[in-house]
């Protein structure tokens, strides 16, 4: 694809197991990032600050640059408005979009069964539909806080839910790369587990706690990587993307 690296060769083609967040709230800085990252990244994350800034284009504008977009818009409602919601967003093309599993089954059923109804209608590929567990932000502190009993540990609602996730007929999870193993165990080779919080060796953690580096967090089961700061925040954002590609081809 003519892309020089000047000490190295050639730069490595984009792997679609990495996904850069795009979390701006205008189309300039997405449209600068995406354009300079170029061939080395193939797919993004549009989450709400950037959805509910700029609206749909910034999703068709990505796929218009033949890019893969998940959606991470993260519903939680009633069934049939969930189902409804998704069906309103599966004309922007999105290859991924998700809920809360805490929802419940029939609200994660339904949303399948919606999403897969309009796709077969539509006649095009049904985006994948996955579910945030537990949020990674929750600490135990706030886990009680919020009624649970100390004896029903966090983990394995993770667990529980992805499970009822994949009994609904849902695609995978979102998940913390540290719970990667556990889900993958539970649900299986063909599970979808998305892991943010990842950080290679070395850079800064921001915000984040519960971190893993790409290469672990790929063998503990992780089948995507949802990396942000590091790459937009980088000073040289190809370099970094391409230094995380390098470390995933360890697992491939
Ligand atoms: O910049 P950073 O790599 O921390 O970005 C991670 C991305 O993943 C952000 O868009 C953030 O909203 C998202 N995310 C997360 N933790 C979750 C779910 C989503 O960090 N549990």
């Amino acid at each position: 694809m003519g892309l020089k690296n000047d000490d190295k060769g050639a730069l490595k083609m984009a792997d679609e197991r990495l996904i850069a967040a795009l979390d701006f709230h205008d189309m300039d800085e997405v449209r600068a990032l995406v354009n300079k990252l170029g061939d080395s990244v193939s797919s993004y994350k549009v989450g709400m600050e950037l959805y509910y800034s700029v609206g749909r284009e910034s999703v068709t504008w990505l796929k218009e640059k033949g890019k893969k977009v998940f959606l991470d818009l993260k519903l939680h409602d009633i069934p049939n408005t969930v189902g409804s919601g998704l069906c309103s967003l599966m004309d922007l093309g999105a290859d991924m979009l998700n809920v809360h599993a805490e929802g419940g089954y029939t609200m994660m059923k339904t949303a399948a069964d919606r999403l897969h109804k309009a796709a077969e209608d539509a006649n095009v590929p049904c985006p994948k539909l996955i579910a945030v567990t537990v949020l990674t932000s929750i600490s135990e502190d706030e886990w009680a806080e919020l009624g649970f009993s100390e004896k029903v540990q966090i983990k394995d609602i993770v667990v529980h839910l992805a499970r009822l996730a994949q009994k609904a007929g849902l695609d995978g999870v979102v998940a913390s790369p540290q719970e990667a193993a556990m889900i993958r165990e539970a649900c299986g080779k063909d599970f979808l587990i998305v892991t943010p919080g990842v950080r290679p060796a070395g850079s800064s953690l921001d915000d984040q706690s519960r971190i893993a580096t790409p290469a672990s967090a790929l063998r503990a089961g992780a089948t995507h990587l949802v990396i942000g700061r590091p790459i937009r925040a980088a000073e040289n954002p190809v370099k970094a993307a391409q230094d995380i590609i390098k470390e995933m081809e360890q697992v491939k």
